[in-house]
């Protein structure tokens, strides 16, 4: 058995932050944003939280892959940045999409979280145990933001996308996934506090252990770069991507990306992109796409899944 995702939902808030605007509350440039990240502007939730986006972007992968919530057996949330501890963000979810029969729980991998969430889903579907599961990543990363720090500050915006999961006996799936405590301290966040961040090293990390792991993906899988119609990277930097493609020696083309709208959007930032594709019609049957996330932890991972 193999999870084949039949629906994608994405959702971010109307309220949105350019860059000119945080020049008004840090002392930072657009250029100097667009340069260094990529980014031109991020959505912040007002009115949204991360369950309200995580309900929305659910709604619509269910719709979209024509799936009753009442058939979802696994709801998987990634999210670090939940409304409340207590009750998880799936449940909350599970509630007011009426998903009855669905078994809820979180997961906090960070940036890589929706990568491992989908990994988990991936897992249960492998073993018999579920057939039908909604993988979510949701974050409202604006309330862990320090407005004051522009090296944080500018990076990070809210979000949520979903994928639902089949089990089916056909289809490709392969992954790896690691995981460097000792390195911890380059990017955290305290549950009262805010996010903290030494960019450099978060950055040197991204671009030496992204290929690293894509690679080892594609050698367990004997595929060459260039069997890949796609790399879904997580959303964190140009800078970070195009060092990627270039280690990868693989056309920036095959490497969609959305930062320029949405900022980083931590575990959301994988499904926002791949329902963007999805709605482009870019995504055909049979295409190999790899999913690769990285961050805080450190954790990073990379999957292989055929559309
Ligand atoms: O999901 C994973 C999460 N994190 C990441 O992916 C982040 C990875 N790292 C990065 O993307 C980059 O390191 C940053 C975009 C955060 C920073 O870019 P950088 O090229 O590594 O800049 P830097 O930290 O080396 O700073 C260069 C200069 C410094 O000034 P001095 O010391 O040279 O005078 C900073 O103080 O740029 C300054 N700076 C800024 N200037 C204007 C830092 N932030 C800003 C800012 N606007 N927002």
């Amino acid at each position: 058995m193999v999870g084949r995702i039949c629906g994608t939902g994405a959702y971010a808030p109307p309220v949105f932050a350019s860059n000119e605007d945080l020049e008004n509350v840090v002392d930072t440039s657009d250029t100097w944003i667009r340069e260094r990240t990529g980014i031109a502007r991020r959505h912040i939730a007002v009115e949204d939280t991360a369950v309200t986006m995580a309900v929305k972007a659910a709604r619509q992968a269910l719709a979209n892959g024509k799936i009753d919530p009442e058939a979802v057996e696994l709801i998987l949330v990634s999210t670090i940045s939940p409304e409340r501890v207590l009750p998880c963000t799936a449940c909350e979810v599970q509630k007011q999409l009426g998903a009855v029969q669905a078994v809820c729980f979180d997961l906090n991998a960070a940036c890589a979280g929706f990568l491992y969430a989908y990994n988990t889903a991936q897992a249960y579907i492998r073993s018999g145990m579920y057939k039908t599961v909604l993988v979510i990543g949701t974050e409202q990363l604006s309330k862990l933001v320090d407005w004051t720090d522009r090296n944080t500050c500018i990076l990070f915006g809210d979000g949520a996308g979903a994928v639902v999961l089949t089990g089916e006996e056909n289809g490709r799936y392969n992954m790896t996934a690691h995981s460097d405590g000792r390195k911890g301290e380059a990017l955290t966040c305290r549950t009262d506090g805010k996010i903290k961040m030494d960019g450099r090293e978060v950055f040197r990390f991204a671009v030496k252990s992204v290929p690293e792991c894509i690679r080892e993906l594609l050698e367990r899988e004997q595929l060459l770069a260039e069997d890949i119609d796609y790399f879904v990277l997580h959303q964190a930097n140009r800078r970070i991507v195009e060092a990627v493609t270039k280690r990868l020696n693989v056309p920036l083309e095959r490497f969609p990306m959305n930062l320029e709208e949405y900022g980083n959007t931590s575990s959301a930032s994988i499904p926002i992109l791949l329902h963007e594709m999805k709605q482009k019609g870019i995504l055909k049957p049979g295409m190999k796409l790899v999913f690769a996330g990285f961050g805080a932890g450190l954790s990073w991972g990379a999957s292989l899944t055929e559309w």
